[in-house]
């Protein structure tokens, strides 16, 4: 039995509401190498190690195996459902039907109501599970402001009806904010974007905080077993860059450690995936922090280290994957 971390020690973030989260929660995406069953497993042993946040999503495929895997917690009094703050997502083949598959995901992972509910992508389109990175739908289109708010304002009357506490914004960029948030009745809660310490996002985590929406930083280790598509020869390995592995000697232990421990220094929520060291990635917030030398060091490993491109999202007539990032301060179209 993995080790047992007491919830109410892990450090807590304040969500604008002023409630407060804990600063890491697991990542429940198995890269299309790990079966439902393996990650569900993975969530059972979680719940039982002290975890209370879970990130999951419609797409990962797994929703009905995890949502037994909570069931079971609360039948056995392990956890009651208040106690857990469920993470899930909006795909884009639902933006135009969001209640039913939130309705969907509520039925699959038997909670009963959603904590943060996501629109995953700022955009419809979509792509088939496990295809390749050239793959391309014909129907995928541009960002429009007025399809992502049909969507949001869905997601703003899911909560007036109880059926999620708060929304989640995903894979955004600053100008797409500045053109919806202005219109938005129920501001996001927190914002999921990728953050690890080759690709800190320092000014897009800036803009987040200075308008009160919590950064959740997805792939926190730099992911090392993400699925092939998203594998290009350029991209960097975080936690085999020398700095990395000279401050995880000093505290003797794996790097993947002090990514964590970094993201939680800087304020964020880290969901990190794991099936075999889910125990100590959630430890490892509680105990031995970073320096603030050391944290300096970190902050100068940017390297613009990218891994979720989204090619598979882009639309005919798009030059490339840095389309869909807004890269130039304006919204490509
Ligand atoms: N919003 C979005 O669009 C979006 C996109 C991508 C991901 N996400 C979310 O973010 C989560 C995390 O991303 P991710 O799973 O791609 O990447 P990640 O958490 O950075 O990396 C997971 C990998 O790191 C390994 N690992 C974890 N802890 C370790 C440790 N202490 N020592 C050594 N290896 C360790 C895991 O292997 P072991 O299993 O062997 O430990 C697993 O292969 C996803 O599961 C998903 O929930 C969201």
């Amino acid at each position: 039995m993995a080790e047992v971390i007491n919830p109410a020690i892990v450090p807590k973030v304040t969500l604008p509401s002023g409630e407060q989260v804990p600063c890491v929660g697991m990542g429940t995406f198995g890269s299309d190498r790990v079966s439902a069953e393996d990650v569900s497993a993975a969530v059972a042993g979680a719940i039982r190690s002290g975890y209370r946040m879970f990130d999951c999503a419609a797409c990962y495929g797994n929703e009905h195996e995890i949502g037994q895997v909570f069931k079971d917690a609360f039948d056995e009094g392990v956890v009651e459902r208040k106690d857990l703050f469920i993470m899930t997502k909006v795909w884009n083949d639902m933006h135009r039907r969001v209640e039913e598959a939130c309705d969907k995901s509520i039925k699959d992972l038997q909670c009963d109501y959603v904590d943060m509910y996501y629109i995953h992508w700022p955009f419809p389109n979509y792509h088939a599970p496990g295809c390749d990175v050239d793959s391309r739908n014909p129907d995928s289109k541009p960002f429009s402001v007025e399809e992502f708010m049909d969507t949001y304002r869905q997601c703003e009357a899911l909560v007036e009806k109880g059926k999620i506490r708060y929304i989640g914004i995903s894979n955004m960029t600053i100008p797409k904010l500045e053109a919806v948030l202005p219109l938005m009745k129920i501001k996001p809660a927190t914002c999921e974007l990728e953050l690890h310490v080759c690709f800190q996002q320092q000014e897009l985590y800036d803009y987040l905080v200075e308008h009160n929406i919590q950064p959740v930083g997805y792939m926190p280790i730099g992911s090392p077993r993400r699925p092939e598509r998203d594998i290009c020869p350029e991209d960097v390995a975080d936690l085999e860059v020398p700095e990395m592995q000279a401050i995880a000697k000093a505290h003797g232990v794996h790097p993947a450690l002090i990514a964590l421990k970094w993201a939680h220094q800087r304020g964020e929520i880290s969901i990190p995936f794991s099936v075999h060291n889910y125990a100590s990635n959630l430890k490892c917030v509680t105990e031995d922090p970073l320096t603030d030398e050391e944290m300096a060091t970190i902050a100068t490993l940017e390297k613009g280290n990218r891994l979720v491109k989204g090619q598979v999202f882009l639309w005919h007539g798009a030059n490339d994957w840095h389309d869909l990032w807004d890269e130039d301060g304006v919204i490509v179209k």
